[in-house]
């Protein structure tokens, strides 16, 4: 794996750092801003979820009630929020989840999101649904690592094809997302008729994904251009194929977990695609711990879904997951504050999981464990 930690810039900033003065950010406030920005029909598109939208509202609140039992009489005059990624040392476990089109947020698109990552020592990973091109985005790369996200298409050989390119641009891990063989059913998007605009390319998919028909949501449309033969051979042949770690995204059971390991897989993000998917599935506040138990060490877990402040952080990370990963907060500090605004939001969640772990009694990740929530 290529190393990126050559600087000691970027050392000296994992050293252990004492609580800084708050500053307010308020998640609803920074929605409600992004969707007066982004106008009705993007913001319908990044906010909403499947079918009756019960699993977006739960996804949050199932976090909340993991309710937190600080330890006191520590000292914790200094905090360390670093952490190792599939060998990889990272300032906090805090990373950019891919999602797709930022071009309707931000005229630079993903360029603008990955340099704000990057400006946050965060890895930032890019969707395959960009609608800027993966070496654009590549070419703003620092000493922080970049993971791409990849969706097996139904003409493998163009799927071969852009898992070279991914590789020889330097992208250090491969993100396979494996829960949405097929589009879920995007009542948002279908109630309100949203027609996003044609002339937002998608240039990693150029030939795979065909013009778009109006009155068919965006996912609707793209994922004709999916494989929903995709299984475990598929799996093994992405992490012979590509040479890089395949995080595999979309886990929300055990046994699937220890599948994915057995395939040769480096990680699992235990996700349900941001409640846009299956409306009925478990919010992965109440999966994280089952498949962490089954993993049993055997590699990486994250997390996403519904992650909204430090203490969301801090909760994933007690129940054993490595990092966790930020979806709509992305986006919409994208839509507000372009590149500075996501550098501006990720060092917020930075300086607030500082706070949040002094608030537990804990120095170092590894303080917080099961017992922080009560389990
Ligand atoms: C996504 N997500 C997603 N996932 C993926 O694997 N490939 C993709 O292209 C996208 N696109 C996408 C677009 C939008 C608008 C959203 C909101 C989400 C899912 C994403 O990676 C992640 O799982 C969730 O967004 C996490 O939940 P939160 O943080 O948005 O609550
Ligand atoms: C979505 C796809 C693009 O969730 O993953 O809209």
């Amino acid at each position: 794996m290529a190393p990126y930690l050559g600087t000691e810039h970027a050392r000296a900033t994992f050293q252990p750092k004492s609580v800084p003065p708050p500053t307010d950010l308020n998640f609803d406030a920074l929605e409600l801003a992004a969707s007066e920005a982004l106008g009705s029909m993007a913001y319908s598109y990044f906010a909403g979820g499947a079918e009756d939208e019960r699993l977006l509202t739960e996804a949050s609140a199932a976090w909340q009630r993991h309710l937190l039992y600080p330890r006191v009489l520590r000292d914790v005059s200094l905090i360390d929020t670093s952490t190792t990624i599939l060998g990889q040392e990272l300032a906090s476990p805090i990373i950019v989840a891919p999602t797709a089109l930022h071009g309707l947020a931000n005229a630079e698109g993903e360029v603008a999101t990955a340099r704000g990552a990057t400006d946050a020592q965060t890895i930032f990973t890019l969707s395959s649904l960009s609608n800027r091109s993966l070496r654009d985005v590549a070419a703003a790369r620092q000493q922080t690592p970049q993971w791409m996200q990849l969706y097996v298409l139904k003409d493998r050989g163009a799927t071969a094809a852009l898992v070279d390119e991914i590789r020889e641009a330097g992208f250090s891990a491969l993100m396979l997302t494996v829960d949405a063989p097929v589009s879920g059913l995007r009542s948002r998007e279908l109630r309100q008729h949203v027609q996003l605009p044609d002339d937002l390319s998608l240039p990693n998919l150029e030939g795979a994904v065909g013009s778009r028909p109006s009155g068919v949501g965006f996912m609707a449309h793209v994922a004709q251009a999916f494989d929903p033969s995709l299984d475990a051979r598929t799996l093994e042949w992405l992490v012979e194929i590509s040479g890089l770690p395949v995080i595999v995204k979309g886990v929300v059971r055990g046994d699937d977990a220890v599948r994915c390991f057995d395939l040769g897989a480096a990680g699992v993000v235990v996700s349900n695609h941001g409640a846009r998917q299956l409306d009925g599935s478990v919010p992965t506040a109440a999966a994280l711990a089952g498949v962490v138990d089954a993993a049993n060490g055997r590699g990486a877990i994250f997390v996403d879904g519904g992650i909204r402040s430090a203490s969301d952080v801090v909760r994933a990370i007690c129940l054993g997951a490595d990092a966790v990963l930020l979806g709509r907060p992305i986006l919409y500090a994208l839509a507000t504050g372009g590149s500075q605004g996501v550098t501006d939001l990720l060092e917020w969640f930075q300086r607030e999981l500082l706070r949040t772990m002094a608030l537990c009694g804990a120095t170092s990740l590894s303080e917080l464990d099961r017992t922080v929530v009560g389990a």
